[in-house]
């Protein structure tokens, strides 16, 4: 059976070609830009490869009692609407997806918002939301031959492509910025068994080594310039469409990085809308670190028409990107959507993240800059209390316990970083302490706490 339904057509130039035709780096021949996948038959409305959007939901809803290994992922669960293999039984896949969509009530009440909701998306099986863009990446990887798979990496990435790699046999090079990345994903990557370099760079030198290497050696590039990551990065939009009965929020808020998920978000909603399966898309506003906010400044600029790369800095690692490769998608999903870009500060991202740990839930740093924008928007009227929001929480808090711990011993910040912001911070702090073994010390602390 050939389920295979895409072409990829050049976001710059509009060129289109099949799959297999691309090349190693993904970039156009013509122009240089990035692809997007695209499904001819869905533009045609009476067309017989147009999905059904009444079917549909029934279909997927259905899908959630099966015991079928593919209708389990809460990617492939979604497969009518992303057509990349010739053979679905091709699919590696580790149940990703099916994440919950938490509603921030705390935070909701400190902001006078009526709905916001936080699309947990650290809660795959790598812990990232890597997963449901590795999960297609890597099955068209495997259906198409290849024997290596390779990325650059802040973490993520990296942990992700190692985990699928190995579920499918295949061997995985990963290359990533020398002591720059978070020790629970370093060690994802070495319990994956992938070759693991660690390069005297940063993330930005990675990738251009990585771009020569596929052009050498029969690697597979599994980056997010590889547009089948973003036809899994987009089924977490069907999944809050869904969650919300078919309905879609106000607004959804972004980290940016490398700047891929914005737009794969942005995809889902579109074509949604275009199937008929919703009525409208959400605003999409993208968060980027103030040490790394090469788009921010962009638009700032010139609204997101051209980008200048910066030398990135933050402690949110994940997201420690000068060059970002998809930010021409980005900015065309934020123009597009009526979104907004923006940067926040480190102790910004330090404060929004303790409280979203403070919620019960918990987030890697790179998530929290989802809420420290949001402040920012609601502060300059730019989101209503009666909008509906979406979080997008990229990555668990385990990832990177480190910063959580120097968060709360007080280490994290330097004295500039955390000026103006300390009677914030020293609200959230909550240092572990050491207590004598006896009933009465451990009492005696409790009381020793107010509230
Ligand atoms: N949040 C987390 C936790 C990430 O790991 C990343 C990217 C992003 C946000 C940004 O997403 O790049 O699509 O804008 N991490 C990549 C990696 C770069 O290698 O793991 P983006």
């Amino acid at each position: 059976m050939n389920d295979n339904l895409h072409t990829l057509r050049c976001f710059g130039c509009g060129a289109r070609i099949s799959g297999p035709e691309a090349r190693s780096d993904f970039r156009c021949a013509q122009c240089g830009d990035l692809f997007e996948v695209e499904y001819a038959g869905w533009g045609h409305r009476q067309g017989p490869d147009r999905p059904n959007p009444g079917a549909l939901k029934w279909l997927w809803r259905e899908r959630r009692c099966s015991g079928e290994a593919l209708d389990q992922s809460g990617v492939w669960r979604f497969r009518e609407l992303l057509p990349i293999l010739d053979n679905f039984g091709n699919a590696v896949s580790l149940h990703e997806g099916n994440t919950p969509l938490y509603e921030l009530k705390q935070t909701a009440r400190a902001l006078g918002m009526d709905r916001l909701f936080a699309k947990h998306q650290g809660m795959n099986p790598t812990g990232s939301f890597k997963d449901t863009g590795m999960t297609a990446a890597l099955s068209v990887a495997r259906e198409r031959g290849f024997k290596w798979v390779a990325c650059a990496s802040t973490g993520n990435t990296s942990a992700a492509m190692a985990a699928y790699a190995a579920r499918a046999g295949l061997r995985s090079l990963v290359l990533i910025p020398e002591g720059k990345i978070a020790w629970g994903k370093l060690s994802q990557a070495m319990d994956y068994g992938a070759v693991t370099c660690q390069l005297e760079t940063d993330f930005d030198g990675c990738v251009r080594v990585l771009s020569e290497i596929v052009n050498q050696a029969p690697i597979y590039l599994l980056n997010s310039v590889n547009p089948y990551r973003l036809e899994g990065q987009k089924t977490p939009a069907f999944e809050i469409a869904e969650a919300l009965d078919w309905t879609v929020p106000d607004h959804l808020i972004v980290p940016g990085g490398n700047l891929a998920n914005s737009s794969a978000l942005g995809k889902g909603f579109r074509e949604l809308r275009e199937l008929g399966l919703v009525a409208r898309v959400p605003k999409i506003s993208v968060v980027q670190a103030e040490g790394a906010n090469p788009l921010a400044r962009s638009f700032l600029q010139n609204n997101g028409e051209t980008m200048e790369p910066v030398s990135a800095q933050t402690r949110a690692t994940a997201i420690r990107i000068g060059n970002p490769a998809s930010w021409r998608k980005a900015a065309k999903a934020i123009r597009d959507t009526g979104g907004w870009c923006m940067d926040v500060s480190e102790a910004e991202i330090a404060i929004a993240k303790a409280e979203i740990g403070a919620e019960g839930l918990g987030c890697e740093p790179a998530s929290a800059v989802t809420l420290a924008g949001l402040k920012k928007l609601c502060g300059d009227g730019k989101v209503a209390p009666t909008e509906s929001v979406v979080l997008i929480l990229t990555g668990h808090t385990l990832k990177d316990a480190d910063y959580t711990i120097d968060f709360h011993r007080g280490t994290l910040l330097t004295e500039q970083e955390s000026h103006g912001s300390e009677a914030a911070m020293n609200g959230l702090k909550r240092d572990a302490v050491v207590v004598e073994a006896t009933p009465e010390a451990v009492l005696a602390t409790l009381k020793g706490i107010s509230g």
